[in-house]
């Protein structure tokens, strides 16, 4: 940004929102996993805008604390809209945020924009100073005008007004070029015109747009940039348009995955945030999801239905149909699944099988390790090339605390064994199926703790016997039951 002048922001965020019906303020609603005020206020972030005030009413608290864990108390202030008198008013309370010797510029957005880049504002910005205006906006061209603001221009092409849809004639409906809900303006300027809206038109509200006609009446220089991209400024209004908006991301991105050499089987069911890294030659298949910042190697292989959540996946693992991960490190040349869930803190270090029904938690997990099928593996750290058999339990938890259990490198585990933790186990052991282990094994010992096995030879025959004849004796019973019984 130039230094020559300074810029502030003022973010409209405390309307009620009352298209969405819901209790959750508006802004907070999320735009592929990030609340859109959030978007919008990253966005302003990057412009380095000083100070950037946010105007919150309906559920103020709310929106405060979830911009406040987000950035912290960096640069950004609130002003409280008591009543959502329109956007006209909401800006008012922005300004008077502001300090009275300010004499910079002020960039005015929606909270509800939430696709707007900086890059575009950045060139706005620029422009308007380039343009010697007063008040710039920016304004779109698109197919259906729905509901935005019109933009009236004069004979010579100047904006002289923006109309409401509510208050525009039928021949201003028509028309094609809409407010998206940008300014930028001198902060005097902008004091002034403010300061002369009148809540008299349909919705019996303060509109910010008003202030074109004002600063229009005043002989200010008005100038209207119309934006290349006008995806970037639809506003969001209803679930409905929030539904359209993702899905527009989406194919986006998914787009330049597949432009970057990855293969989708069906890029309508590839839910793939923007923060995703993934690489070449790499296999999506139907119904995925990878939310958050996952970063994947080439030539993984995704069958379906997977949901993966700040994962690190090494090249040519494969996840086989159904996988959950979240918040792991899964290595190379690993297959999982299919059903398998790898919670947060799980680390398979390379070359691994995790079967079905297996689950792990904060486990460390070897080289060339594998554990295929129905285990659960919590708070355990087990070395290299070890084989956890079927049905195998790490019995981590005692009611109060989480206990840790080890197992050394090459191990063979077997079949139903529990290991009641903490524990810990050596290199080289095997462990007979059916074990309870409760104290440390030592290398290269041979664990077994089973009840001794009783054989009663020819024992069914007797035991069906048994029950015949007394199955027999009932159903006598029951008959004479029937034919005496009583009405
Ligand atoms: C507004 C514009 C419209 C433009 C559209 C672009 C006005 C009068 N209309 O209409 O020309 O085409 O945005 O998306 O400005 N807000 C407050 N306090 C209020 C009312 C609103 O803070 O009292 C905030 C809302 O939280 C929202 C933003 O201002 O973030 C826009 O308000 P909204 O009611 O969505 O305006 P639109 O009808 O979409
Ligand atoms: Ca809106």
């Amino acid at each position: 940004m130039t230094a020559d002048k300074k810029l502030a922001a003022i973010v409209l965020a405390a309307g009620f929102g009352t298209r969405m019906r819901s209790a959750l303020p508006k802004v907070l609603h999320e735009l592929a996993g990030h609340p859109m005020i959030v978007r919008v206020l990253e966005t302003i972030g990057e412009l380095g805008a000083e100070p950037t005030i946010v105007v919150v009413g309906h559920g103020g608290n709310q929106v405060e604390q979830v911009i406040a864990d987000r950035f912290g108390g960096r640069g950004i202030r609130f002003a409280d809209q008591k009543q959502p008198r329109g956007t006209g008013d909401a800006a008012r309370c922005g300004i008077a945020m502001l300090s009275a010797d300010f004499a910079g510029e002020v960039l005015i957005v929606c909270g509800d924009m939430p696709r707007v880049s900086a890059a575009t504002l950045r060139r706005f910005v620029a422009e308007h100073r380039t343009s010697g205006a007063q008040l710039s906006l920016i304004t779109a061209q698109v197919d259906d005008a729905a509901r935005y603001g019109r933009v009236i221009r004069d004979r010579s092409g100047t904006v002289s007004a923006i109309v409401e849809a509510a208050d525009a004639t039928p021949a201003q409906l028509a028309l094609r070029e809409i407010n998206t809900g940008v300014y930028l303006c001198a902060a005097d300027t902008l004091r002034s015109a403010i300061g002369q809206l009148r809540p008299v038109n349909a919705q019996g509200e303060y509109y910010l747009t008003d202030v074109i006609a004002i600063a229009n009446a005043r002989a200010d220089r008005v100038c209207a940039w119309v934006a290349e991209n006008p995806a970037e400024f639809g506003g969001i209004n209803s679930r409905e348009e929030l539904a359209a908006m993702e899905s527009g991301m989406r194919r986006e991105i998914n787009r330049r995955l597949m432009a970057a050499g990855v293969t989708m089987i069906d890029p309508a069911t590839a839910y793939i945030s923007e923060e995703a890294e993934i690489g070449r030659d790499c296999v999506i298949g139907p119904n995925v999801q990878i939310l958050g910042r996952c970063l994947i190697g080439n030539e993984v292989r995704i069958e379906g239905t997977a949901w993966l959540r700040e994962v690190v996946i090494g090249d040519r693992t494969h996840l086989k149909m159904g996988v959950r991960a979240e918040q792991c490190r899964i290595g190379e040349d690993c297959e999982i699944g299919p059903f398998a869930n790898l919670r947060a803190g799980t680390e398979l270090v390379g070359h691994n099988r995790i079967g079905n029904f297996v689950e792990t938690k904060q486990a460390r997990i070897g080289r060339g390790s594998k554990a295929s099928h129905l285990s659960y593996l919590g708070d355990a750290d087990i070395g290299n090339d070890t084989n956890v058999g079927c049905g195998v339990i790490t019995v981590n938890y005692d009611g109060f605390d989480k206990h840790r259990t080890e197992i050394g490198d090459r191990c063979m585990i077997g079949c139903d064994t529990q290991l009641v933790a903490p524990v810990k186990v050596g290199n080289d052991v095997y462990v007979a199926a059916g074990a309870t282990i409760v104290r440390e094994v030592p290398a290269g010992a041979l664990c077994l703790s089973r009840h001794p096995q009783a054989v009663k030879p020819g024992w069914t025959e007797g035991w069906r016997k048994r029950h015949r004849k007394d199955a027999a004796t009932d159903a006598e019973k029951s008959d004479r039951g029937h034919r005496g019984g009583n009405k």
